[in-house]
């Protein structure tokens, strides 16, 4: 016993080292940077990569917000030179659009992109007018689909283009010459590749009219992460530094972060520094009731408003909070939407008593409601009504409050997990 505890302590010194593993190994608030830490996504990445491989075929990429994206996309490039034959010819670039970007200021900023590239690797730059001349009109944001398809031709190079919050542009014409773009790249068997990529439910969402680009796309649907994803998270960064925990434990932080990678991170991280703070190796139940409160502390402050906003009410009966739980433990499909229906079973163990449908109907609307922050969207019409979650984020947020204020237990999470082998719902159903 006195040597297995040993074993399990940490030095001083270990325990200093062992935090700064910790930061490094998860990462909460911005994509992973690493291939060897990006878990999981096997048939996405080799969606994309089948794009990579084949001229004349791009892809959109599309999901939820957080459920891994950016992450995925910027490392195609990694993925793929495992493949290539030669790596000398590949250049990966990355663009954030933002609401006011049209075709031509795109364009105009992966060309400055593309020349710090040339520069970094001190390669000389394609000679000749023709290129100069493109080179100018492009950086002057004057870019067509024609010209960015001859300047990309004479890099001579395979160009991996990532370009993200393709959602965010407005300006319709600009969706539209990128849809030419991808023709045009396509018809001439161009070998760089576009990656689109975008928060959004279709292909049709972030592209309309996208028939036209049917036969030149790799469209790929990035769904949240399985709960075996989400473990493998936190196994594997913790399998990387020296650190472990139980099974049971895996399972809850995994469950907890409701397939939406971040809360795994933050999870797995937070309950590590709880471990190292003891100058333990071992993560144990106390270090991850710590998780839970500190996650919900470094919640980034947009999702803690919309909290507030959604469930502060002056009448302590109002129930808002508790509604909204309810609603972050119900059963949702693909799209993260649920029915009124879907909610009464967790309301009830929340609170104990047995609510119908008129009585948190007011609640449901409110959360539609700018009042309340517009905290959901709702799909149907009147009886057959489907709510979810506007910011995917605030859902495993409002479920780790809960936790943290007593409301409800780990135990209750994982009666309406829906990936538990026997949930509640199974259990009952199995009655004679
Ligand atoms: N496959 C993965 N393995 C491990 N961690 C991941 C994986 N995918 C995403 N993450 C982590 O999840 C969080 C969100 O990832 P990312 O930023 O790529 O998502 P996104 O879908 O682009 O989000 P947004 O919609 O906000 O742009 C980050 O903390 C990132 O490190
Ligand atoms: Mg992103």
């Amino acid at each position: 016993m006195g040597e297995q505890r040993a074993n399990d302590v940490l030095t001083q010194a270990d325990a200093v080292r062992a935090r700064v593993d910790l930061g490094q190994v998860f990462n909460p608030s911005g994509p992973v940077r690493h291939r060897e830490l990006l878990q999981g996504r096997v048939e996405e990445i080799a969606r994309v990569l089948s794009a990579v491989s084949q001229p004349g075929q791009h892809v959109i990429l599309f999901g939820e917000r957080g459920v891994g994206k950016t992450s995925l996309a910027s490392l195609t490039h990694e993925f793929w030179l495992d493949f290539a034959r030669d790596s000398a010819g590949i250049i990966p670039l990355r663009y954030n659009c933002e609401p006011s970007d049209t075709f031509g200021t795109i364009w105009a900023h992966i060309a400055e992109l593309l020349t710090d590239e040339y520069a970094k690797r001190n390669q000389p730059l394609p000679a000749g007018e023709a290129w100069l001349d493109l080179h100018a009109e492009i950086t002057h944001e004057a870019a067509s689909a024609h010209s960015v398809r001859r300047f990309l031709d004479l890099t001579n190079e395979t160009n991996i283009i990532v370009i993200d919050e393709f959602d965010q542009v407005d300006d319709e014409d600009t969706v539209q010459q990128f849809a030419s773009l991808i023709k045009a790249l396509s018809d001439h068997l161009a070998p760089s590749t576009l990656i689109l990529v975008g928060v959004a439910d279709t292909v049709d969402d972030l592209i309309e009219d996208h028939a036209s680009i049917d036969r030149a796309t790799i469209q790929v649907s990035l769904p949240r992460m399985s709960k075996v994803e989400s473990r493998s998270i936190i196994e594997n960064a913790y399998a990387q530094i020296g650190l472990s925990t139980t099974p049971d434990l895996y399972d809850l932080m995994a469950g907890l972060a409701q397939g939406l990678p971040h809360y795994a991170h933050r999870m797995g991280q937070e309950a590590g520094f709880a471990a190292v703070e003891r100058e333990s190796i071992l993560i144990d139940q106390q270090d991850v009731d710590r998780a839970v409160a500190m996650a919900i502390d470094h919640t980034q402050e947009s999702i803690r408003m919309s909290y507030r906003l959604a469930t502060t009410s002056p009448r302590k009966d109002a129930l808002f909070d508790r509604v909204l739980l309810a609603c972050a433990l119900a059963r949702s499909d693909e799209l993260g939407y649920f029915a009124p229906s879907d909610i009464r079973k967790p309301l009830e163990r929340i609170t104990g008593k047995d609510y119908d449908y008129p009585q948190f109907a007011r609640h449901l609307k409110q959360f539609v409601s700018l009042r309340r922050g517009e905290v959901f969207q709702v799909s149907g019409e009147s009886r057959r009504k489907r709510y979810r979650f506007a910011n995917p984020l605030l859902r495993p947020y409002a479920v780790l409050r809960g936790i943290n204020e007593g409301v409800i237990s780990a135990d209750t999470v994982s009666e309406f997990d829906p990936e538990a082998e026997t949930s509640a719902d199974d259990e009952q159903s199995r009655l004679p």
